[in-house]
């Protein structure tokens, strides 16, 4: 049995489809997934796919939620860091208590010490404890979504200039759906060959390049302008951003500025059986009206 924890959020949803797409409907009733609100999954459940409740900050609930499962495809959670590591680690420790034999995570390409991203450090501390779990893994260090991009262009394509504390760093871009495929692929596989697979785009490119991009497919002069990751938190908190996650985003661009996601690997194509989309193909999905 696999289960998929988080199933009511973009990237556990879109695992999920992948995973009933590709087992079929005789093996679907194999899929189960854990949710913090199981009405909000009705649909799973009308489709014979086992609804189990589940929340990471409750560790009471999780013995029930993974009895019995033997893969387990662990979702990350959003939130602060202290928090996150403690969610994670109560999942760790409930997989560990009920026998799980491979744990599916989903981490993030810059998990390194000296990074200044918070969110590498909270991955970086989930992943040790995975290694010290016993069970075999597979952690699927994503790349940023492609499905920020709107958001963090912001305005731009009104007033032909967005602004982030990312400098002159590179970095690739793939969709939620990209890496749940991929996500999907390496918690079906028979046999995993390695333990740590980067999902990245097929190129890196600086925010210069991405802004060129959205003026060619809007047909608008747009251009990127680096500011301090001081000045962006300011600007994020200034839109309603809760200070913690204005606080992460713009160290997260401060670690693209310092080159931590400026890598690309063959591990998408190796998953999926196919390359992954160019940046180009990505604005063009996400921008052409
Ligand atoms: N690489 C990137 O650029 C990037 C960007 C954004 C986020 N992320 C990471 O990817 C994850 C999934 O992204 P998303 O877009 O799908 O986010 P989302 O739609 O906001 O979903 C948040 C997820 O966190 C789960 N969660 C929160 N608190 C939980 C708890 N106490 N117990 C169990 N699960 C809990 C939710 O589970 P329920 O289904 O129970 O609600 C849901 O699956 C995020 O949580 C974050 O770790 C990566």
């Amino acid at each position: 049995m696999i289960l998929v924890t988080g199933a009511n959020g973009h990237l556990g949803r879109q695992i999920v489809e992948h995973l009933a797409l590709r087992l079929g409907s005789s093996a679907v009733t194999r899929l189960a997934v854990s949710v913090r609100d199981p009405a909000k999954a009705h649909d799973l459940a009308e489709r014979g796919i086992e609804v189990r409740h589940g929340d990471f900050d409750r560790p009471g609930t999780l013995n029930r939620a993974f009895a019995g499962i033997e893969r387990l495809v662990l979702v990350s959670t959003d939130g602060p860091k202290d928090s996150r590591i403690a969610q994670h680690h109560n999942a760790i420790a409930a997989a560990k208590a009920a026998g799980v034999k491979r744990i599916v995570y989903t981490s993030f390409l810059d998990v390194s010490p000296d990074s200044p991203a918070e969110f590498a450090a909270a991955h970086r501390a989930t992943e040790a404890e995975l290694h010290a779990s016993g069970a075999a893994l597979a952690i699927m260090r994503n790349t940023l979504y492609a499905d920020y991009l709107p958001m963090t262009i912001g305005g731009a394509l009104e007033s032909g200039v967005f602004y982030l504390s990312a400098g002159g760093g590179r970095a690739s871009f793939l969709s939620r759906d990209e890496m749940a495929r991929a996500t999907a692929a390496a918690a079906l596989k028979e046999q995993l060959e390695k333990e740590i697979y980067e999902l990245t785009g097929p190129a890196t490119h600086d925010y210069h390049e991405v802004a060129a991009g959205l003026s060619r497919v809007s047909g608008k002069p747009i251009r990127y302008q680096a500011i301090s990751e001081n000045d962006y938190t300011q600007a994020l908190e200034g839109h309603g951003v809760p200070a913690w996650m204005a606080r992460a985003l713009a160290n997260m661009y401060s670690a693209v500025a310092a080159g931590k996601f400026d890598r690309v690997s063959g591990d998408y194509a190796r998953l999926t059986g196919h390359a992954p989309p160019s940046l180009a193909h990505t604005i063009e999905h996400l921008f052409a009206r």
